[in-house]
């Protein structure tokens, strides 16, 4: 069993590894990747550890998980505009969470290093031309010609600069007065005010109004408290790519332990989690904590043996289990998983991601039916209070823009409406406006809970 063994950042290479394609010039590869290694972390050890300390509070029920951004970060999209619109989208959402759970809610963005794909093909066919599959602009490009397609390692260069810029932009809005409490429930108030579903929402919005005129009233203002003015914010990505990943793997000097520093939190995807393989390999010997995709094809033991490999210590926050089945398949799915890890009293956060289960095609566009999407989280939420375990998060897919990718919601996105607005390179998202009515219903969710 690979957890005998001694890890390196580059033992992986040793192990059967899927997804990762080859790139036509392996010399050209490993001079990036030696450049980038020289580079400086994106993310210090310390904040990683933090993080992992937060989500043991989730992990004993104590807090509430939102991880949410794009399906995938392209270079075409990286804006000042853009990375606004998403930051204050997820404080909208973990506002209202927090008012749902009253807990804290640990915010963890999909952002600042998504870049790599798994994909279901390696190859994709258009009018009878096949070209390799489009894997994430880290690796190649999304137009349909050959020359695109080739993996590039260059590519990571351009990965690692749009990171380390649009993180620079969060910690900025985290810290520097954007994010202040105030500012969060106007915008709020705003989407009441412009949402066709307004008037549903306007009790709870009503209510954390008074919330904040009795703390005002008692001396709680932003003025005195920092921690209304600042918030904290964790990156998280795929780690799928994995030769970019040991480059930007390094000792921490205080505990002189491996982390990786190219985002906070990493998760292995559903379709590289195979216990003897290179992704696994590398999450084990990093000390950051670490996502595991669940899908319908996870058998429970496999999952138990995973959670003994990447978690030898039984460390709480050190694995969030990320649940994917789809709304029909939940039911049947989920449980055999938690009785497993409950049986085998294994410490996890259970985080449902509403979205990779639930995807089909309509009017020739992949979507999500937002209401699927909501039946697969009630159901999450239906599951866990049966089994008595804790709901511990949502991993979504979204973005602060007013695309159209997802349909239903408030404005009814129709299978006609999709063309409008359909800009993802990957996976359809959630606009700013379901997003934001999906943490209403979540709130919701968790109040119920809580009684
Ligand atoms: C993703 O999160 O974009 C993804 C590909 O998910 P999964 O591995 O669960 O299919
Ligand atoms: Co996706």
């Amino acid at each position: 069993m690979n957890s005998e063994l001694k890890w390196s950042p580059g033992t992986w290479r040793n192990f059967p590894v899927c997804q990762i394609p080859e790139y036509p010039d392996p010399e050209q590869l490993e001079k990036v990747e030696k450049q980038i290694a020289g580079w400086p972390a994106l993310v210090f050890a310390g904040e990683a550890r933090s993080l992992k300390k937060r989500l043991s509070e989730v992990c004993a029920g104590r807090a509430f998980l939102l991880q949410g951004g794009d399906c995938s970060e392209s270079f075409a999209e990286h804006s000042s505009t853009n990375i606004r619109d998403y930051f204050r989208v997820m404080l909208q959402m973990a506002i209202l969470l927090i008012y749902g759970s009253s807990c804290p809610v640990v915010k963890v963005g999909r952002v600042s290093g998504q870049f790599a794909k798994p994909r279901s093909s390696d190859t994709e066919t258009r009018d009878g031309v096949t070209l390799p599959s489009y894997r994430g602009d880290i690796i190649n490009g999304i137009d349909f010609d050959a020359e695109a397609r080739v993996p590039d390692p260059e590519r990571q260069k351009m990965a690692y600069r749009q990171s380390a810029a649009t993180l620079n932009l969060i910690r900025a809005f985290s810290y520097g007065g954007f994010s202040t409490l105030e500012n969060v429930h106007n915008w709020m108030l705003a989407f009441v005010a412009d949402s066709p579903q307004g008037r549903h929402y306007e009790e709870v919005a009503e209510r954390i109004s008074e919330s904040m005129a009795f703390m005002k009233a008692i001396g709680i203002t932003t003025e005195a408290n920092h921690q209304l003015r600042q918030t904290s914010f964790y990156t998280s990505h795929e780690a799928l790519l994995l030769g970019y990943e040991e480059a930007l793997t390094r000792t921490d000097s205080i505990s002189g332990e491996w982390y990786s520093t190219s985002g906070h939190m990493l998760w292995i995807g559903d379709r590289t989690r195979q216990p003897d393989h290179a992704h696994v390999e590398y999450c084990r010997g990093i000390k950051n904590p670490i996502g595991i995709k669940c899908g319908p094809s996870l058998d429970p033991i496999e999952l138990v043996r995973l959670t003994e490999i990447l978690n030898a210590d039984n460390e709480p926050g050190r694995l969030t289990l990320i649940t994917r089945f789809g709304h029909q398949q939940i039911a049947d799915g989920l449980p055999p998983l938690i009785r497993a890890i409950e049986e085998h009293g294994r410490k996890v956060v259970w985080s449902c991601d509403p979205m990779h289960g639930n995807n089909i095609v309509s009017n020739g566009y992949k979507t999500r039916p937002f209401g699927n999407i909501l039946s697969e989280v009630q159901g999450f939420f239906e599951i866990h209070k049966a089994e008595g375990t804790h709901p511990g998060g949502i991993h979504v897919e979204m973005t602060g823009q007013n695309v159209t990718e997802c349909t239903g919601g408030a404005r009814a996105i129709s299978a006609e409406d999709l063309s409008d607005r359909y800009h993802t390179h990957c996976d359809p998202r959630l606009n700013a406006e379901q997003s934001v009515e999906l943490a209403f219903l979540v709130s919701d969710l968790l109040k119920k809970t809580r009684k």
